[in-house]
């Protein structure tokens, strides 16, 4: 999705947007571009395509050494207009003197637009950003944070925004409704970005904005305000992560150490939150008394994408340990149903970035109706994570790869820890929860497992990776784990792959089945592994080749398989993290086999604030 890039500062601007973006490409984009005040004229630069190619144009107009001056980049995703650089930020008013990058959708902006042609205003791109830089030019008085004010008054829609004007040089006016923004607070110099992996090199001192907050940011500092232009205040939060997390420390692809760092990943999500002495799990953000958990009588978990196949696998938890009824919805379909929530549900929603357009809604439309919201996120400080009543961070680290790998593990077992909690409070015996406990602290060992088998799971992949179509199935708590496979592998390698329960295979998909057509079976040791390979045999009789995780030790499928996988020893709380590993490297080595751009897939975003 869309990236913000700002500086004021004494450092090289364009060596310092340039920087901020390439930490941004993860987020997926089409286009670049930057505009830089300089020497009393705002110069824009912008291009199709990769980063670099903007790097390379910059040095070729203006030179990368342009120091002390103020500029804002941009990468975009496109949403209104093709991918084009006249369609790509920033976007510059006629007399040149305002320069505008914006993430979101205006959604008035045709009603605007044509409001402003009125008055003789010329369009040059079909984005519905333009239409805020002639607003501005046309709400400008002598101050140029009241204009950006006074024209976002007019406007519905979501934005993240950086203004610089020719009249206000060592100024960017930075603006938020919806879309993330944060400013960088450094030593005579600040920044400001859409997503903290852009700044963490410079400064880890930020403030994230709020919704309506419109901020003035120069080198000594930000002063914010809000739409009616009263002083406010925002805290200064510090950024926990290293640089180095943002690197790919001699791993070929952020996807592939993100899969490999998930023992640590995990182990992070479980630390400190298991109590030996009372047979529990607890959550300091989650401070709720044993007798308010007692007043939860359901569950909804709302979420999108790979979050969303976490929560399913929480509904098992939530079920089998702790007997609460759990819906889990797509996010979008939640927040446009008209869902029915009473003060005893607790609307728990899942996002790794926080920032989801669908989750952030559900987050809005639940509190709304009353319900306990409680969020289960990655990204601190995130919009999700603010406006939800308590957050559970999963301590993974920043996840670039778009296709999620530890996020997912690490909402599966923070979701564990989180039925455990809700057990405890209800029927769980102290005993079964010393059992329980136990086992959570294996993970991060389990996955290790998986992750030395890499180079048999390269095998295999490299074998199918010519393959059009793939079936995922799986039954039980290995069910959503087969929709996240498939998930995984239509992501990152392009190929067409549908992820089934098991038992639905023969209500129609398996007429697609024949030899070109390899499917994934979740055939672990697990309740329902009798049934599975019944299932396998009607894949087998349609000649499509079979491909099965099967937990170690396991030899009942040695001659009914083409290929196994094999999954360490669990239970089937356990099962369904390890065995996502698995499937997360045969993903990734099919992708490198068939030569794709595993980290920044055509058409994906990290993470989608629209909707
Ligand atoms: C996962 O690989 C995807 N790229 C996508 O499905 C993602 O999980 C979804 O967009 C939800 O994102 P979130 O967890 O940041 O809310």
């Amino acid at each position: 999705m869309c990236g913000i890039v700002g500086y004021v500062g004494l450092r090289s601007v364009p060596e310092t947007l340039l920087d901020g973006l390439k930490r941004l490409e993860y987020r997926g984009y089409d286009s670049s571009g930057m505009a830089l005040l300089n020497d009393g004229k705002i110069i824009e630069i912008k291009n199709i395509g990769k980063v670099i190619n903007l790097e390379k144009k910059a040095s070729d107009t203006v030179g990368l050494e342009l120091k002390n001056g103020t500029g804002i980049a941009h990468t975009r995703w496109a949403t209104h207009g093709f991918p084009s650089e006249i369609n790509a930020h920033p976007h510059l008013d006629a007399k040149h003197r305002f320069a505008i990058v914006h993430n979101g959708i205006i959604e008035n902006y045709q009603s605007l637009k044509t409001q402003l042609q009125e008055k003789g205003i010329v369009f040059k791109s079909e984005t519905d950003s333009e239409v805020l830089v002639h607003l501005i030019s046309e709400c400008y008085n002598g101050n140029l944070l009241e204009a950006v004010a006074t024209a976002l008054k007019k406007v519905n829609g979501t934005y993240g925004l950086a203004v610089i004007s020719l009249e206000s040089p060592g100024t960017i006016i930075a603006a938020r409704h919806g879309s993330p923004l944060l400013i960088g607070l450094g030593e005579g110099e600040s920044f400001i970005a859409s997503d903290a992996a852009a700044l963490v090199a410079f400064t880890r001192r930020v403030i994230y904005l709020n919704d309506h907050d419109v901020a003035q940011v120069t080198s000594s500092g930000v002063e914010i305000r809000n739409l009616d232009n009263i002083a406010v205040n925002r805290d200064i939060s510090k950024i926990d992560w290293e640089p180095g997390a943002v690197e790919k420390s001699g791993f070929e692809h952020f996807m592939l150490k993100e899969i490999c760092e998930q023992p640590e990943a995990v182990g992070n999500s479980i630390r400190g939150r298991l109590d030996l002495r009372s047979g529990n799990a607890h959550f300091n953000a989650l401070n709720l008394s044993p007798y308010e958990l007692s007043k939860i009588n359901r569950i909804v978990i709302a979420a999108c994408g790979t979050s969303m196949h976490a929560g399913m696998v929480g509904r098992y938890f939530f079920e089998d340990l702790a007997s609460i009824p759990v819906d889990v919805e797509q996010a979008a379909e939640f927040r446009y149903r008209n869902p029915i929530i009473q003060p005893d549900t607790m609307v728990l929603p899942v996002s790794q970035s926080g920032e989801t357009a669908d989750t952030l809604a559900a987050v809005r439309e639940a509190a709304n109706k009353g319900a306990i919201v409680t969020a289960i996120c990655n990204v601190v400080g995130s919009t999700i994570a603010r406006e939800s009543e308590h957050c559970i961070y999963l301590h993974a680290g920043p996840e670039i790869g778009v296709a999620s790998t530890k996020a997912f593990t690490c909402q599966v077992t923070v979701l564990l820890m989180l039925a455990m909690l809700f057990g405890r409070n209800r029927r769980m015996s102290y005993q079964n929860a010393l059992g329980l406990i136990a086992e959570i602290e294996t993970i991060p060992e389990l996955t290790k497992k998986v992750l030395d088998q890499r180079s048999g799971i390269e095998a295999v992949a490299k074998k199918y990776a010519e393959a059009e179509d793939f079936f995922y199935i799986g039954r039980g708590y290995l069910y959503p784990v087969a929709l996240e496979g498939a998930l995984k592998l239509k992501e990152i390698s392009y190929i067409h792959a549908e992820g089934y329960h098991a038992a639905e295979l023969k209500h129609g998909p398996i007429a697609l089945l024949e030899e070109n057509v390899p499917v994934v079976a979740l055939a672990n040791d697990l309740p329902g592994k009798e049934k599975m390979i019944s299932n396998i045999q009607e894949c087998r009789a349609r000649c499509s080749p079979v491909i099965a995780t099967v937990t170690a030790g396991d030899e009942s499928f040695k001659d009914l398989v083409s290929d196994i996988i094999t999954i360490p020893a669990c239970s089937q709380f356990i099962a369904p993290v390890v065995t996502a590993v698995a499937l997360q490297l045969f993903a990734y080595y099919v992708a490198k086999e068939r030569g794709c751009e595993i980290d920044q897939p055509r058409n994906l975003a990290k993470s989608v604030t629209v909707e």
